[in-house]
């Protein structure tokens, strides 16, 4: 879908959305249409529940008086309930309802509501952004669906004053959204076409960007002691990768911050197989590493001011002759020994590994691991946040805050002495799964905690609720939701980025 800003003019065909604030208050160009159609607006909002409600929509058809052949009424509510988010949601509803009726293009003419804290530039860049993002299909392997039966909104043109000036505030917002699409595509892809080594040669492919990407196979990570990661990639015919990608763009005696993606393309649980009701979900599992990958894509083609380091840890759980067994030993980079009671607890083995390679090669001033690592998250925050666990509360505040600002919300959940007492092994010094069945989630975190080198600042994203959805979103369809490019592209302008 293509999106223009153009200079609001009278509109005299096509389909035309116009604002109308709470309490059938028709915003300017609503009132003009208003009159033109002699009224047509009034009486359908009479006929209707539409009341000019954040949200609310209504479609008048072909009014008379004028050759317009849809006018669309969409409610923004009372003064100042309309915020960055809101504007999104706004945007995206209109390519639904535009979807709906078989639209090709539409026009969305802003009005600023009266009193509100949004600029008409600010409200026309926002609901850009979501019609955008809403836009997003995953149709790669539809082979026989006809063309004419998809969406089929092709351009949007957004009426604001100053046109001009609104598409270059646009500009970033369009390179979020395309950072955005690239993660939701590497999260679609099947584990057949998207394994361990194919999403490497994807990463290598963003060098293009300016990004160095450098690819350590499975003897470079043997050299290096990664028995934690190696082990859960061992019964894969695929080889296991670590991909490393840096933006150095920064101060030159900037430490950069670390981004840690779990990268498990496809997760069968190994010789801790998984039940096959719902396995097939398990091959985005890799939604951790595909946020990673798509926030340094983001950075990258926004030129960010920042030294950004970028690494994933990319296997393929597997039960085969060669898997590793429960009751496994492995021994991680970091020299640590880890007995392996359930295979199935691969994503923490993976990060053991990947978190030690970034500390000891870039010495990071922060850190901030995603992955789809526990089931338990989703039972404890369903699917509205991703659970949060950090060892500094500053680091997490302004995490928290950029998932408000973006809508990828965070939630914090405790870390602490008790809960880490309960990985303590036997015959090695820790065990992949806690002794009890209670606080999954927190004995994972407790588990990648003990892989931060001192005091360095972390962060632990459990996004397994938020990666993939069943539900459309406002800014989204079902499916893949790149939860987390959004988010570390926030966090990096607001803390981690110097002004040109
Ligand atoms: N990838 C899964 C976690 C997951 C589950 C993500 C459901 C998304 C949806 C992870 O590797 C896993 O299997 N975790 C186990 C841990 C357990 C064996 C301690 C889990 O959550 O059941
Ligand atoms: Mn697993
Ligand atoms: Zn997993």
């Amino acid at each position: 879908m293509k999106i223009a800003f153009v200079e609001p003019t009278r509109f005299t065909s096509g389909n035309v959305a116009v604002m109308v604030a709470a309490d059938r208050k028709l915003l300017p160009a609503a009132a003009a249409l208003d009159k033109q159609t002699k009224g047509a607006l009034r009486r359908a909002m009479a006929a209707s529940r539409f009341a000019g409600k954040k949200g609310q929509l209504l479609s008048v058809m072909a009014p008379a008086g004028t050759r317009i052949d849809r006018i669309t009424l969409v409610g923004v509510g009372k003064a100042g309930e309309l915020d960055d988010l809101a504007a999104e949601a706004l945007g995206g509803s209109l390519v639904v309802d535009a979807n709906g009726a078989a639209q090709k293009s539409v026009v969305l003419v802003i009005d600023a509501p009266p009193g509100g804290k949004m600029s008409a530039g600010k409200l026309a860049v926002r609901s850009a952004l979501g019609a955008k993002l809403r836009s997003y299909r995953f149709d790669r392997y539809r082979t026989k669906e006809k063309p004419d039966a998809k969406p089929t909104v092709t351009s949007l043109s957004i009426a604001v004053k100053g046109a001009a000036a609104v598409q270059r505030r646009y500009v970033p917002l369009a390179k979020a959204a395309e950072a955005v699409f690239y993660t939701r595509d590497l999260v679609s892809e099947p584990a057949n076409v998207l394994h361990p080594e194919s999403l490497a040669a994807k990463c290598r492919e963003l060098s293009k960007l300016g990004l160095k990407v450098e690819v350590l196979g499975e003897a470079a990570m043997k050299k290096l002691g990664m028995g934690a990661l190696l082990g859960v990639g061992q019964g894969s015919a695929r080889e296991s990768q670590l991909v490393v990608m840096s933006w150095m763009n920064g101060p030159k005696n900037q430490k950069p911050v670390a981004f840690v993606g779990k990268g498990v393309c496809f997760d069968t649980g190994g010789i801790s197989l998984k039940p096959a009701a719902g396995m097939e979900d398990m091959k985005w599992d890799m939604g951790g590493a595909a946020a990673v990958i798509g926030a340094m894509h983001l950075l990258a083609s926004r030129k960010a001011r920042t030294n950004v380091v970028g690494i994933v840890g990319l296997v393929e759980n597997m039960p085969s002759g060669t898997a590793q067994r429960p009751g496994d030993v492995v021994t991680s980079m970091s020299g640590q020994t880890i007995e392996v009671i359930n295979t199935d607890a691969e994503g923490r083995l993976v990060l053991a590994d990947a978190l030690w390679y970034v500390q000891k090669n870039f010495n990071p001033q922060a850190i901030v691991d995603l992955a789809t690592l526990t089931g338990a998250i989703i039972i404890a925050l369903g699917h509205e946040y991703a659970g949060l666990f950090a060892n500094d509360d500053e680091l997490a505040s302004r995490l928290a805050a950029a998932g408000e600002r973006t809508g990828e919300k965070v939630w914090r959940l405790p870390l602490g002495p008790n809960y880490d007492k309960e990985i303590n092994s036997d015959i090695a010094d820790m065990k992949n799964v806690g002794s009890g069945r209670g606080a999954g989630s927190i004995t994972a975190a407790q588990f990648l905690e003990r892989f931060i080198i001192g005091k360095t600042p972390w962060a632990h994203l459990d996004i397994a609720a938020m990666a993939w959805t069943n539900r459309d979103q406002p800014t989204g369809p079902k499916g893949a939701t790149a939860f987390g490019v959004r988010l570390l592209n926030r966090l990096v302008v607001d803390h981690f980025e110097t002004a040109d």
